[in-house]
Formats: C-alpha cells, structure tokens, sequence
C-alpha cells in the first residue's frame, strides 16, 4: 500500500489526511467528496523554488491552474509565492476574485477573445502567453489603441512530443497550439512582435507533453529554444530575458509509475540552459516552469461510499460507488489508472479484485478496472489516490449528477472550501420554454 502525502492509518484503522480522519470527513461532508493534502501541495510548490534558488537562477514556478483551479487554491498558491497560469477569462476572473497578484498571473490559450484580452489588459496582469498569429494581431490592436504596455511571450513547437517515458522528435509539429519552430512561424511571430512599442517581447515558451518521467525532453526542448535565441540575437541583437519551459512532470498514480524527484527535472533543465546559454554567449534567462499535476496531482483524494455490487461469474466483481466519470473523466477518457484503498477498513487484507464502476448511464463509467480491495459491503468508504489534478476540473453534471464538495486538510483542521452543488444549483440557469400561442 502506497500513502501520499500526510496520508496514514490511525488507531481504528482508518485512513487519515492532514491529520484528519477520512471517515469522518465522509460523515461530516458527503460523498463523493475530494480532499486536498495542502501541506503536500506547499511541500511540493517549495521544492520546485528551492531548487531554483540553490542553482541561483532568475526563476518562476507558475502554477497550472487547469489541473484545479478555484479561488482557495488561488490563496494558497499565492501564499507559496508562486505565480499562476490561467487559460480562459474564467480562471483569470477566478484568479482576481480570490485577490492572486495580477502581476504575477500568465494568460495562455489558443483562442483568445477579445473580451478575454481586454480583460488581462484591464487588470494588468503578468504576461500573456501569444499562441497565434490572429492573436499578434488583436494585441496589437488592443495595445495600441489603449496605448498600453503588454508583458507577452511566443509559445512555440519545438518539434518534440513527450509523453510518460517516450518522447518523438519530429521536424514539424501537429498541435493546435503555438508557432512551428522549425518552418518559420516563429521567425516571422518574432519579426511581428520583437520592435512593438506597447508589446514588450519578454521571452519564449514551450509545453512539450504531459506526466513526462525523464529528463531529456526537456533538455532537448530548451536547446533548441536556446539555438532559436542566439539566432535572434545574432541577426536582432535581441536578448530574451525569459525561457518558459511548460509544465508536464509526471506523477506517480499506481505502482507502474516511477516518477523523478521536482529538484531531478529542474536541476537537469537549469544545467541545460545555463550551458546552452553561456556557449551562445548571452545571460542565462530567467527559468519558468508550470507545472500543474505535480503540484496539486497527489495532493487529491476522492472519497466515495460503495453502494451496489455484481458478480459477473467467473468474470468479474463489480463495485459501484456514488460518484464515477462525472468527477473523474480521465479513466473513461484517457485510460487512466489509478490506485485504492477501503479508508474505513485500512489495514484489511485485499484480498479480491473488484472493478470500481460508477453510477453514470455509460458501460465505460469504470474509475479502477482492477482495484485489490477487502470483501467489500454497502456502505465502505472507498478513497481513490491521486485525484487532485483534473478531477474536479474536468468534472461535469452528466446524468444531472451535481459536482462534488472539496474539502482542505492541513495539520488536523479541515475547511469546505467548494461546497457540494444543489439540485437547485443544475437548474439556476434555465429560463424554460414557454410555447407562444398559435395565431388565429
Ligand atoms: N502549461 C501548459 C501550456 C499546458 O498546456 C499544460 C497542460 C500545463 C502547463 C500543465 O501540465 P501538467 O504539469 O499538469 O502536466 N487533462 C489532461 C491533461 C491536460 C494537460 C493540458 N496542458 C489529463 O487529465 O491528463
């Protein structure tokens, strides 16, 4: 069995989190409930800084809001001094209500809106991550007619695609995301933005991939990032002050997977820089990393009551629980594993294999295809691991299943920070239809 975080067993055999007993806050709050560790988040959040400012780096650790976003995670990454990625006039909405320094926050998106540039505009905020060439263009409308400075850098495809442990190079990238690096687009998005008056080119970024467990991506990635720079500043006397090097590092979800330490992928990623940097022979940019799953991933755990259960003979044993794809797309979605435990019955032997369904209206609602678990009855607290990134985010009302509450723990204390939705909640937006009467 593999605890995270505060996690352990106490006295009754219970798991506890933050020093909190899980049964109790199943009790106390419901079902399907996600309980955030916010000690491991800090934890985490702290040991991506420290390894910057050992390797006296200019740096910052932005955190991927789209892995759980909210206003009480806002606070608390504000409190970590970290700075924040949003991707939609939502989250950036979310971010200025929970008071996150706006100077500290980065907008990125392959679409933006007007409206959404207006509102980073109005609010001031850190930079805007440009994606596109449309984009370029509503910038530089929007800045010069406010006649107003914008912080921006070019999100670019180096031509590397990682994924968990492998990763593929290729000349040219199929993403719907950022100028190719290698065909010129990037060239011409510099030659676009670099002399801008209110547009102020701070620096490049790149997402190559995520849940990545090895370093050389990475590596790979800020080289060529690195040789694109000397170019400019060869030909441009341009000096990029800032390379953003995405998010993606991987985490561990069940015992197939060995993640790094945060210090092993940063420390390799700072070396590489620092040496591409001084071989171009221009100052070492400022290292910006956004991770979201590895900062928030493990931090999550889902509690679920077990209700019905089936036996498909000689197949299967089926357990449901009252929650499912609604609050975690990603087994449906991607194939995702995760791993499990009974939090009221912690110390039991698992000794049966159990299929976890949940209670949508879909054969493909399995949340663990095989989960070790005790003989499990109605009523058992069943706690998935490693919700934390894109669980409650991802989540959705399919089947008018209203989302669940979000619960922090932190040294014994526990605090609803997102309350269960109502009934009332699925339809405060509907106005009904109301047939106007047929004409004589
Ligand atoms: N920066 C950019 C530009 C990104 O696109 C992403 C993730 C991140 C940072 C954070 O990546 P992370 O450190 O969390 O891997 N829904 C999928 C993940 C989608 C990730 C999209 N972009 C999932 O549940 O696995």
């Amino acid at each position: 069995m593999h605890l995270y975080g505060t996690q352990s067993i106490n006295e009754n055999g219970h798991l506890t989190i933050g020093g909190v007993d899980a049964v109790d806050l199943a009790a106390q709050y419901g079902t399907p409930l996600f309980v955030y560790d916010i000690a491991l988040f800090r934890e985490r959040a702290q040991a991506f800084q420290k390894t910057f400012e050992n390797e006296q780096v200019g740096y910052q650790v932005a955190y991927a809001s789209k892995a759980f976003s909210g206003i009480a995670i806002y606070q608390v990454a504000a409190q970590e001094g970290l700075s924040l990625d949003v991707v939609s006039g939502g989250e950036l909405y979310t971010a200025i209500q929970s008071g996150f320094p706006k100077e500290k926050i980065h907008f990125h998106g392959n679409n933006k809106s007007q409206a959404e540039i207006d509102m980073a505009f109005d609010e001031e905020i850190g930079c805007i991550v440009v994606d596109n060439f449309h984009e370029i263009d509503l910038l530089k409308k929007t800045a010069e007619q406010r006649q107003q400075k914008m912080n921006i850098l070019l999100r670019v495809t180096p031509g590397i695609e990682a994924h968990t442990h492998d990763y593929i190079t290729t000349g040219q990238e199929d993403s719907k995301f950022g100028f190719d690096l290698n065909n010129g687009q990037a060239d011409r998005a510099f030659m676009e933005t670099y002399a801008h008056e209110q547009l102020e080119l701070i620096g490049l970024h790149c997402h190559i991939g995520s849940q990545i467990f090895e370093t050389a991506a990475f590596q790979m990635a800020s080289e060529k990032l690195l040789l694109k720079m000397a170019g400019w500043k060869q030909d441009h006397s341009y000096t990029c002050s800032v390379l953003n090097l995405g998010g993606g590092f991987g985490i561990r979800y069940t015992e197939e997977d060995a993640p790094l330490e945060p210090a092993v992928y940063v420390k390799d990623m700072i070396r590489t820089v620092k040496t591409a940097s001084e071989g171009a022979g221009f100052p070492v940019p400022e290292i910006w990393i956004e991770p979201g799953r590895s900062l928030i991933g493990d931090a999550g755990t889902t509690l679920y009551t077990i209700g019905s259960t089936k036996d498909v003979p000689d197949t299967r044993r089926y357990a449901a629980v009252d929650g499912g794809m609604s609050d975690n797309i990603r087994p449906a979605l991607y194939g995702a594993k995760y791993s499990s435990l009974l939090a009221n019955r912690a110390q039991e032997q698992a000794e049966q294999v159990y299929t976890i369904a949940g209670k949508c209206c879909e054969s493909g609602d399995k949340l663990i295809e095989e989960a070790q678990l005790p003989e499990v009855s109605a009523g058992d607290i069943l706690a998935v691991f490693c919700t934390g990134a894109y669980g409650y985010s991802m989540a959705s009302n399919y089947n008018r299943i209203t989302r669940p509450a979000v619960v922090f723990v932190e040294e014994g204390k526990h605090q609803l920070v997102i309350r269960r939705e109502s009934f009332e909640d699925l339809i405060k937006n509907e106005v009904g239809y109301v047939q106007e009467e047929a004409k004589p």
